[in-house]
């Protein structure tokens, strides 16, 4: 099964608006029209429109970092899918670790989330990872099977085609320290095991599933070359062009 290798930019709280939009544009020119990897850019709301006006005509997509899962109405601080929608947001990251361990978002909220994300056509790209404390305890493959089967509560087959998950480290995040590709591999093969009991071999297959914890150029290939990592959530190395640029190569070389 060939799926296509995805590489997304998690920008966080970095690059204001005009930063954004450099350095999409710097993006954009290098991936033009190449439809052999996806590129998605996942800037801050505030930077949405102009790094999407910036994409505009490249093979580039629009993600966003969040949103509160209501239509409209009195929620301070907070974007609707439908105000994605309009800047041409096609993803949208839920259940990132920063959002659990930050904003107290759990299992349930994240899964209302997904549900929501796909009611309204935004394409989830959810993640899920355990803690250093979880790993050390040997809870690595428990705390993902929670996460993820409770992400995916109530998503049938059709909703997954428009998933994309995420394994996310959480001791790997912006700390230097990456999965071993074979550390890293245990875990995608048993997401995918889980999402074939779920939803069969056939729907799971097709599934992209992200490597996310300090991937950078360096690591990228020996990871990209695992059987089940089919792309990188990239938060660091998505802050410069080149680097990115470069993650973007190694996903194409592995394709
Ligand atoms: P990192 O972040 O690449 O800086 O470790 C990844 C993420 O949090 O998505």
């Amino acid at each position: 099964m060939s799926r296509k290798y995805f590489i997304a930019g998690n920008w966080k709280m970095n690059k204001t608006p005009e930063e954004g939009k450099k350095l999409a544009s710097e993006i954009a020119s290098v991936v033009s029209k190449d439809a052999a990897v996806d590129v998605v850019v996942c800037p801050s709301f505030i930077a949405l429109d102009r790094v999407s006006q910036a994409i505009e005509g490249s093979a580039v997509k629009l993600g966003a970092q969040n949103f509160y899962p209501k239509t409209n109405g009195a929620y301070t601080g907070e974007s609707s899918p439908e105000m994605l929608r309009e800047v041409f947001a096609k993803y949208v990251i839920l259940g990132h670790s920063e959002r659990r361990e930050y904003f107290g978002e759990s299992d349930s909220f994240v899964n209302e989330k997904v549900r929501f994300s796909l009611e309204n056509l935004l394409n989830p790209i959810l993640c899920i990872g355990e803690t250093l404390e979880e790993r050390e305890a040997n809870e690595t493959l428990e705390v993902v099977k929670r996460q993820l089967l409770g992400g995916l509560e109530g998503v049938d087959t059709d909703g997954l085609s428009n998933v994309v998950v995420a394994y996310e480290p959480v001791w790997a995040i912006g700390t230097g320290k990456t999965a071993t590709p074979e550390m890293a591999q245990e875990v995608h093969g048993s997401i995918r095991s889980l999402l074939t009991e779920k939803y069969g071999e056939a729907a799971a297959e097709k599934v992209r599933i992200l490597y996310g914890g300090s991937m950078k150029p360096s690591n990228a290939p020996e990871l990209l070359a695992q059987t089940d990592i089919d792309g990188g959530l990239i938060g660091g190395a998505s802050l410069d062009s080149k680097s990115f640029c470069e993650l973007i190569d190694a996903a194409r070389t592995a394709s």
